[in-house]
């Protein structure tokens, strides 16, 4: 039962593509998975809980990928959700191999990436995926190969929607010439501005911004500090003041913030009644911004 006080409904909605409504606040299924994003998770029941819990509270965007575990993160979704609710969108990435704990490796070939969406289409238990993210460009691979494979499944109803992760304002203009980039998910917080021009460029063309890693405030969250203050004046934790920040940093941010845990998850939705001021969120900004510049 969602209760109206922790609600993602809260955070207001936002539009991917033109037929998908989402609230701005979605959930990572990257956690539930094990060290390394490898095997399963340390507490599968607690994992399953999690995300049982995700739409009794409102939220309808779930963020994982087929290298999470590998296949884990995608077949615990089904496990917990499936048949899935009216309005719960569940987004994928394809892109990555997995040869171990840690190891990424992108393989952007045309076969592969078009294999990979017929297993996430198995694991989910879907007929179509409604929004499906190249994980990495591939450098080894031309990157208009990549694209028109992603062209071809949109042709061949396998996925609705399609989106980018790691990406240059450069790479979502040459995808674009392909099919229509509606969400870009790079890595940005409040200590992390290296992708500030991909956010404006978002901004600017309505595309979501997906913000991964979205909770960080490394050391801007230690005791005594700015940020810290203003979590406190909001009677909040470091981390939903981050967040805040973070959401209210464009219109067109999507933040998933990952957990495998009810209590965090739970935590995270409640950020919803934070009301940040213009002032907090300019001196967080600066702050911010120095500790990144300082970090570089
Ligand atoms: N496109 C990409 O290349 C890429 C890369 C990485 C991630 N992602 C996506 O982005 C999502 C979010 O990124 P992320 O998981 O790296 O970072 P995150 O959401 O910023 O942080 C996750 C970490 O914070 C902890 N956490 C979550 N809520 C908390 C709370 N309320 N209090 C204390 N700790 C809390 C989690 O541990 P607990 O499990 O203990 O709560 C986990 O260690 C992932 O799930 C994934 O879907 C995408």
């Amino acid at each position: 039962m969602t209760n109206p006080s922790n609600s993602a409904v809260k955070f207001g909605t936002f539009k991917i593509g033109d037929d998908i409504e989402i609230n701005r606040l979605g959930y990572g299924a990257m956690q539930i998975t094990g060290k390394g994003i490898w095997g399963s998770p340390a507490d599968p029941e607690e994992a399953i809980r999690t995300l049982k819990r995700v739409p009794e509270l409102g939220i309808n965007f779930i963020d994982t990928a087929d290298s999470y575990g590998p296949d884990i993160s995608e077949w615990l979704i089904k496990d917990a959700l499936h048949p899935y609710a009216k309005g719960l969108v569940i987004a994928t990435k394809g892109g990555l191999t997995r040869s171990g704990p840690d190891i990424w490796q992108p393989v952007g070939r045309p076969e592969y990436l078009i294999q990979q969406v017929h297993k996430s289409l198995r694991n989910l238990g879907v007929e179509q995926i409604d929004l499906w993210q190249l994980h990495r460009i591939d450098p080894k691979v031309p990157a208009d190969e990549q694209f028109d494979a992603i062209k071809s499944m949109i042709g061949d109803k396998l996925i609705r929607n399609a989106g980018l992760s790691e990406v240059s304002v450069p790479d979502i203009k040459a995808a674009s010439k392909f099919f229509d980039v509606v969400t870009v998910q790079n890595r940005y917080n409040l200590i992390d501005r290296t992708n500030e021009s991909v956010l404006d460029y978002c901004t600017e063309q309505g595309i979501g911004f997906i913000p991964w890693f979205p909770l960080a405030a490394g050391d801007l969250a230690r005791p005594g500090s700015l940020l810290d203050a203003i979590a406190a004046k909001y009677g909040a934790t470091p981390s939903q003041i981050a967040l805040s920040w973070v959401l209210k940093r464009s219109p067109v941010m999507l933040p998933i913030p990952g957990t495998s845990k009810v209590t965090h998850l739970e935590q995270n939705v409640a950020t919803a009644n934070i009301v940040l001021s213009d002032a907090d969120f300019a001196a967080l900004d600066s702050e911010g911004l120095k500790a990144f510049e300082a970090a570089a």
